[in-house]
């Protein structure tokens, strides 16, 4: 080969070579580590992204290579692509103090971060478990910031609607509520304990104490109200809040979803005026089978449609789709106008390196959602 031609050879080759490059940082390419600005895998799980003044923000657990309590706290990225992600820190810290809420070693799960722009403040909500209690504190947090990158100062933590009864509660269901004793369950999952729990047994339980309040997300619709959706009563049912104009508090007026039908990861958007809501099942770290309902207002009454998902992830260990391909939701983000699925594959032995994975929505014949799965987009 003439030296030109091998020089042009040569220029071509690496051309291509950063064309491909360029061509994969455009892309979410799915069921693969994430990498930031820095070459490391992105350390935000469970978590949302919000926009602000042209840059994307994405908050999320940050998760230790071992174990499953929270060291840092809570990571924030900004993007101003949506794919590439610079690290910029811890947004919440843990606190050093012994006692304190978040204390080191507590857990941090599914941060919510909102701008208000009434308060012009960063709002974020989260849910946390005490440090040395396992899962039974099931706590909602907020936290406040002036920055969308922190620090966020926390507020405060607590159980929700103490002595207060869902907004849609009549006299007749309240009574039949107030007959219910949880401490005479030993045995679960029976019929007898089911039609309990429909009565609203732990509910009534919780009442004095406030409810309980684990997997959680939040939802800001078009007339600027925001609100909050968990997973209570043992992770039984899940309850939706009105959360108050500065996203500070919860009105008090709540209502039951889905009550005993164990809905975890709540993800919710809105299409064409109906409200989705995509939720797992309640299988730990392990990935099950989605759930998926709709409804008009977002007070209900909701409707169970099956899941959305199709097919089988290909590109990632050939989960299928009755598995999530693998996954669990945590947050429903409109890409301009596009809702997109973000999800969490989890690896409990090292969560730092749990997977993201986006898919598009989709929408069938009917308006109805569909997810499929994609390598890459
Ligand atoms: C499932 C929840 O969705 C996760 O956020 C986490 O709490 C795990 N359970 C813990 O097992």
């Amino acid at each position: 080969m003439k030296r030109s031609s091998w020089t042009k050879s040569l220029a071509m080759c690496c051309m291509a070579l950063l064309l491909s490059t360029y061509t994969q940082a455009q892309e979410h390419v799915n069921g693969q580590l994430w990498m930031d600005t820095d070459g490391q895998h992105i350390n935000a799980h469970g978590g949302n992204i919000i926009q602000y003044n042209n840059t994307y923000y994405w908050y999320g657990e940050n998760r230790p290579y071992s174990g499953g309590s929270t060291e840092t706290g809570i990571s924030v990225y900004s993007s101003a692509d949506l794919k590439t992600w610079k690290n910029e820190g811890v947004a919440l810290a843990t606190s050093q103090e012994a006692g304190h809420d978040i204390e080191r070693g507590c857990i941090m799960e599914r941060p919510k971060v909102l701008y208000n722009p009434k308060t012009k403040k960063f709002v974020m909500l989260f849910h946390l478990e005490l440090k040395g209690r396992g899962y039974e504190a099931a706590r909602v947090a907020f936290a406040v910031s002036d920055s969308p990158t922190g620090p966020f100062q926390f507020l405060r933590s607590q159980r929700i609607h103490a002595n207060q009864w869902p907004f849609d509660m009549d006299e007749r269901a309240i009574k039949a509520a107030q007959q219910t004793d949880a401490s005479q369950w030993k045995e679960w999952w029976n019929d007898a304990w089911r039609k309990e729990v429909n009565k609203g047994m732990y509910l009534w339980r919780d009442m004095k104490g406030g409810q309980m309040s684990r997997d959680m997300t939040v939802y800001v619709d078009d007339d600027g109200k925001a609100y909050h959706i968990t997973s209570s009563q043992e992770n039984l049912t899940l309850l939706v809040s009105e959360l108050t104009d500065d996203y500070l508090n919860f009105t008090g007026k709540y209502n039951m979803v889905a009550p005993g039908g164990q809905n975890e990861a709540p993800c919710i958007f809105k299409h064409n005026g109906t409200y989705w809501l995509i939720c797992s099942g309640c299988t730990g770290w392990s990935p099950n089978e989605a759930r998926m309902f709709s409804a008009k207002s977002i007070w209900g009454p909701w409707k169970q449609h099956p899941s959305p998902f199709v097919g089988t992830a290909t590109g990632y260990q050939n989960m299928p789709a009755n598995k999530t391909f693998g996954a669990q939701g945590t947050y429903i983000y409109q890409m301009n106008g596009k809702p997109i699925f973000m999800a969490d594959i989890w690896n409990p032995r090292h969560l730092s390196q749990s997977l993201h994975l986006w898919l598009p929505i989709e929408f069938d014949a009917n308006d109805v959602p569909v997810i499929r799965w994609a390598d890459k987009w």
